[in-house]
């Protein structure tokens, strides 16, 4: 949610904002809405309020809030995981098929939105895109997860284990979204060559002159910072600056850095031409992302398991509940599941990520408490063959491996030794 004056705030600037740029006779100009990290389209507290406040002050607008994926569940999902790339290809296609959006649209992007709409504007002509609009978009990227509020703290710490070891490993690049805009002035070559989406968009490495004349062509590119955001590192990459290169402590202003100086991209043009709007507020990074984070349409949540009050979970866990045959016994999920001629188990004995990591051989706290953990060969949904497992184990398709390492850190060797060739060959 956001925090009630800045909701105030940052409506009330949007609604003017909109208001100041829809133009013509034939109505206001539509808005397209892309949501941050960890969002989705339709959250009542987020894009949902905004959509809302536009519609109730710009009389007759029409706002579509960009959804990836096929409802708000994959659409957070997507928005951690799914390639940004990839992501901006779909939302191409979907708002040239939309007719409402023919003659054109203003996009208003919220945090990591902000910088995909602005590849929408560089990559996707058509419909034309005429009003850029960046709340909080890390247009340099980041360097650093400061806050992390997902409930379990050693998630982002773990996030941020791999990108500062990885980011720009292929494999990174394609699984992580924030790897994709992970921008490490340590390294500047790294990032240069192994960003996949916003070195490209930045026209870091190679100049794409199609990119300077899409963005050139909008009309307002307006940048929202938020002055007390201890959310994106550094803050000032929301008005497109970055560390000087080889450090990270001060910040190069975009009018003396290469990319506004060489105009790779066509923002010293826009300058100049008055194009360039640099807003600031004071706040927190759009204020709601924090608690939001912890509290809505998190995928996470699906499978938090909560032994404290194993009755909430049984009841209240939409997925995982559902598929351990918790609550109920559904016999096709044993039918099926007792099909599988082997269920392999990888657990990572270091695992700092996954609370318990016994999770991962699906042991699980003994109910009413968060230390000890129950065997699996102890535990009710093995007694009461619940789902299958005691029939599986007994005809021997369960198998239970470990390894030392923190979260999926394998090498290949191992996994070629254990997966491949005892279960794959
Ligand atoms: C430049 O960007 C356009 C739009 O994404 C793309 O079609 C084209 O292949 C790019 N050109 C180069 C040289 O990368
Ligand atoms: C927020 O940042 C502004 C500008 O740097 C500063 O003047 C203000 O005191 C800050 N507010 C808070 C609550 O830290
Ligand atoms: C059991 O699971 C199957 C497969 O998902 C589903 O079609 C069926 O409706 C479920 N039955 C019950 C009783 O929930
Ligand atoms: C990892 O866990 C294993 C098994 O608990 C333990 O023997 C090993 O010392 C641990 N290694 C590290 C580096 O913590």
């Amino acid at each position: 949610m956001f925090k009630m004056e800045n909701q105030f705030y940052v409506l009330t600037f949007l609604a003017v904002y909109s208001f100041g740029l829809s133009t013509g006779n034939e109505g206001p100009i539509p808005i397209v809405l892309w949501h941050g990290m960890g969002d989705n389209c339709c959250n009542s507290g987020s894009m949902g309020a905004i959509k809302g406040m536009l519609e109730d002050n710009i009389a007759g607008v029409y706002v579509k809030s960009i959804m990836i994926g096929n409802n708000p569940i994959e659409d957070t999902e997507n928005s951690l995981f799914l390639n940004a790339n990839t992501q901006v290809e779909m939302a191409c296609d979907m708002i040239s098929k939309d007719p409402k959006l023919s003659q054109g649209y203003n996009g208003i992007g919220f945090s990591q939105g902000g910088q995909f709409l602005r590849a929408l504007a560089q990559r996707c002509p058509s419909p034309p895109m005429i009003n850029l609009i960046s709340v909080g978009g890390q247009h340099q990227g980041v360097y650093g997860l400061p806050h992390c509020y997902y409930p379990n703290h050693k998630w982002c710490d773990y996030i941020r284990k791999i990108l500062n070891f990885g980011a720009y490993f292929k494999w990174v690049q394609n699984s992580l979204v924030q790897a994709e805009y992970w921008h490490d002035p340590i390294n500047e070559d790294s990032y240069k060559k192994g960003s996949i989406f916003l070195a490209d968009i930045n026209n870091e490495d190679v100049v794409n002159k199609t990119y300077i004349q899409q963005l050139t062509k909008l009309e307002n590119f307006v940048m929202v910072k938020f002055n007390n955001d201890t959310m994106v590192e550094p803050r000032e990459s929301e008005w497109f600056e970055f560390y000087a290169p080889g450090q990270g402590k001060n910040i190069t202003p975009l009018r003396e850095s290469k990319i506004y100086t060489q105009d790779r991209l066509g923002l010293r043009q826009m300058d100049k031409a008055g194009k360039l709007h640099f807003l600031a507020l004071d706040g927190e990074h759009l204020q709601f992302e924090e608690e939001w984070w912890v509290q809505n349409s998190l995928v996470q949540a699906e499978y938090w398991h909560d032994p404290i009050n194993e009755d909430s979970y049984k009841k209240g866990s939409i997925f995982l509940a559902d598929i351990n045959n918790e609550d109920v016994v559904n016999k096709t999920y044993i039918q099926q599941l007792t099909k599988l001629e082997n269920f392999v188990m990888v657990k990572f004995n270091n695992d700092t990520m996954v609370e318990p990591r016994e999770s991962e051989w699906f042991e699980f706290y003994a109910p009413g408490q968060g230390k000890n953990i129950t065997p699996l060969r102890e535990s009710k949904i093995y007694t009461q063959d619940r789902l299958g497992l005691r029939q599986m184990d007994k005809a021997g398709k369960l198998h239970f491996l470990a390894l030392d390492g923190e979260h999926l850190q394998f090498e290949e060797e191992w996994f070629i030794e254990n997966i491949v060739k005892r279960f794959l060959l």
